[in-house]
């Protein structure tokens, strides 16, 4: 039974504190953007005026017992989960707390390679075993789809012993895996079930998207409202329903990490997106629906490209799909995935979420318009009419270099080893001890503990080559690479 969606108990406390005029002799010490005139006549003197502290009308995110928790009771009750937390670090560190509040050091846990940097991140944090399962592959756009139940139930049969089997809900460009039978699967073992559903929190709010985790029965989602729900960069949820994970235990494990001065900026914004979503999403998102499949329907009578969508569900790892991503793939106008996504914002002033070697990727969200769906049609019209068939790009790495990495050493002994730097050319064969990966999507073309071979190399040069964002290693360039040893 959902409680009244309608209220937001967090904001009302916000504005309720601005409208006493508090004098601030608290952090933050810009005090209502007086320390700061610049920067608060440019975004407005409101906005620092409510970048506050905690306090008692306005609860404490370490231990939410007011407007928090209620704002949180609210998060839980719109998603069908039995608890919800703020996180104002990112789905990165509500990824991080779902793996250590189910993985001690040394316990395993079956999840696809082409999972986010903050799943591995959280292997090193928790010390857990990475049973890596291969997700599908669409060999014509060059993507990673979901994982299919036989090779989760494999990895089950093969690890009887691993404590949880964590999937992403959808992925990147919109595949969704049989999640529902996933979690009978790994429920029927004692596993837990933990979901990155950083591209997924709108599902709940429409029947015609794919379904949420709580509402299949998993154990945790970690669900970015920042991404696709509307609320501010870096405000995210972590979602629980308990039974195999204690409520108390996720609460010491966030303030392990969480920060101490949560902004309420964003768990603000998170109280105000889940009200907007929970309340007008479902007509909100129909519109958006509407707008995208004309969207991609356009795309695909312009010559040189292909929108992918709901046709690719049946094949391999794509159980659903979600059409709020307008994923294209470029290849027929001769030109990268990489080239397309830096015309389109040189060119045309559009900013996509990424491009790869074959494909961009538009996000179409509650915020998007008729106009600025046009926008990116016309861009592309206009990109075909220019530039097809006047380049011929060599795509020789389109092949996604992730394939049966062989795991070494555990992600966290990689990480706590001794290093050293070699040229990236001479690393063939060595141990890495760290994680380079394209930023986005984020995805680590190599991790610590893994072995590095010429395929990863390859890949890694075909990246520079392409001016893709590379981020993580620690020689900004990837001249070098950090491996084990002295
Ligand atoms: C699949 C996936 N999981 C987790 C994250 C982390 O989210 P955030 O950037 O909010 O930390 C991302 C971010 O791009 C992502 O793509």
């Amino acid at each position: 039974m959902l409680s009244n969606q309608n209220k937001t108990p967090l904001f009302d406390a916000l504005k309720a504190y601005h409208e006493r005029g508090v004098i601030p002799f608290d952090v933050p010490g810009h005090k209502h953007g007086n320390g700061i005139p610049e920067f608060a006549e440019f975004v407005g003197k409101k906005v620092l005026e409510i970048d506050v502290n905690s306090m008692k009308p306005l609860d404490n995110i370490s231990n939410p017992i007011s407007v928090i928790k209620e704002a949180e009771e609210l998060m839980a009750n719109a998603y069908w989960a039995d608890h919800s937390f703020f996180i104002v670090n990112g789905t990165s560190s509500a990824v991080q707390a779902m793996i250590m509040s189910v993985c001690q050091p040394g316990d395993k846990i079956i999840l696809p390679r082409n999972a986010h940097k903050s799943a591995i991140n959280g292997l090193i944090l928790s010390g857990a075993l990475p049973v890596y399962i291969q997700p599908e592959t669409n060999e014509e756009l060059g993507i990673a789809m979901g994982v299919s139940v036989d090779s989760v139930e494999r990895a089950i049969a093969k690890n009887p012993d691993a404590k949880a089997v964590f999937i992403i809900n959808p992925t990147y460009y919109g595949a969704v895996s049989d999640l529902e039978n996933i979690v009978k699967l790994a429920h029927k073992h004692g596993m837990a079930v933990l979901v990155d559903e950083a591209h997924g929190a709108h599902f709940r709010f429409s029947n015609d998207l794919p379904m949420e985790a709580m509402e299949l029965g998993a154990d945790m989602a970690a669900v970015s409202l920042h991404k696709t729900g509307g609320s501010l960069t870096q405000s995210s949820v972590l979602l629980l329903n308990e039974g195999l994970i204690d409520k108390n235990t996720v609460k010491t494990i966030l303030n392990l990490t969480q920060t101490t001065s949560a902004s309420y900026l964003l768990m603000s914004s998170l109280d105000v997106a889940r009200k907007m979503l929970a309340t007008k999403g479902d007509t909100v998102l129909s519109k958006i629906l509407e707008l995208t499949r004309e969207a991609r329907d356009q795309i695909n009578k312009i010559d040189g490209l292909y929108a992918f969508g709901k046709e690719l569900i049946g094949t391999p790892g794509v159980f659903s799909f979600d059409e709020t991503k307008l994923g294209v793939n470029v290849t027929g106008l001769g030109l990268t995935g990489f080239e397309v996504y830096d015309i389109l914002r040189d060119e045309y002033n559009i900013q996509v979420e990424l491009g790869d070697v074959l494909n961009i990727l538009a996000i179409v969200s509650v915020g998007d318009t008729e106009e600025s769906l046009k926008a990116l049609v016309d861009a592309l019209k206009d990109i075909s009419e220019k530039y097809r068939g006047s380049k011929k790009t060599q795509i020789k790495y389109a092949k996604i270099a992730l394939e049966n990495p062989e795991v070494i050493v555990s992600p966290r002994n990689a990480f706590y080893t001794r290093k050293k730097f070699i040229k990236l050319e001479e690393a063939e064969g060595e141990i890495s001890g760290e994680s380079i990966m394209a930023y986005p999507p984020g995805i680590p073309i190599v991790t610590p503990g893994e072995r590095i071979s010429k395929e990863m190399i390859h890949y890694i040069n075909f990246l520079k080559s392409q001016h893709s964002m590379l981020t993580d290693s620690q020689d900004p360039y990837v001249e070098k690479i950090k491996v084990l040893g002295l």
